[in-house]
């Protein structure tokens, strides 16, 4: 009987420390909209462009990704909302590749315009991006790789 109550015991504090965890990995993972990140990966953005600086999609032979990680676009633009228009033109109608903004962050050619997506979604995306911090963009990121396992073994 003693047995069996420790047992008992035992599998119940398993069960709320296993619940703890689940609480709190919740809390420290914001939600991905994956409607958005789906979108951005359709629209062809992630083959230039990671969401952090850490991990990279496509390199040149420098080693640097085509475009700059969105993470360092939030932070360089997410303040200074002012900017929300000059990026929505840059993004519909190319970058100018005589004034790069991310020398070093990528690996310098030009962005071309993103003519096949709308202006609707171009808005939504560029919200979403602007919006990334370090919780999201790492959320979003892990939401992306099962699917970048699942496209090597087709
Ligand atoms: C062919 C590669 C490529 C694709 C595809 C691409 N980008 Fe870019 N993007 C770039 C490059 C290169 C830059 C950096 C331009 C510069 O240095 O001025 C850039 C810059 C940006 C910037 C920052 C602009 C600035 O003025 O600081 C945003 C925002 C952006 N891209 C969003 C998008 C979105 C949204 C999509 C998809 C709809 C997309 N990009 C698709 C290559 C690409």
């Amino acid at each position: 009987m003693k047995k069996l109550l420790i047992a008992t015991c035992t599998v119940a504090s398993l069960w709320f420390a296993g619940n703890a965890f689940a609480a709190e990995e919740a809390a420290a993972a914001p939600e991905v909209d994956m409607e958005t990140l789906n979108l951005l990966q359709e629209s062809a953005c992630l083959n230039c462009h990671n969401l952090t600086p850490r991990e990279k999609v496509e390199t040149d032979a420098n080693g640097l990704p085509f475009g700059p990680p969105y993470l360092l676009v939030a932070h360089r633009y997410h303040d200074t909302p002012e900017a929300f228009d000059n990026l929505l033109n840059t993004i519909r109608q190319g970058s100018n590749p005589y004034s790069k903004h991310w020398k070093e962050e990528s690996a310098g050619i030009a962005m071309p315009p993103m003519i096949t997506v709308s202006d609707d979604n171009l808005k939504k995306l560029l919200t979403w991006i602007l919006n990334l911090d370090e919780a999201k963009a790492a959320a979003a990121e892990a939401a992306l790789a099962p699917k970048a396992e699942d496209a090597k073994t087709d």
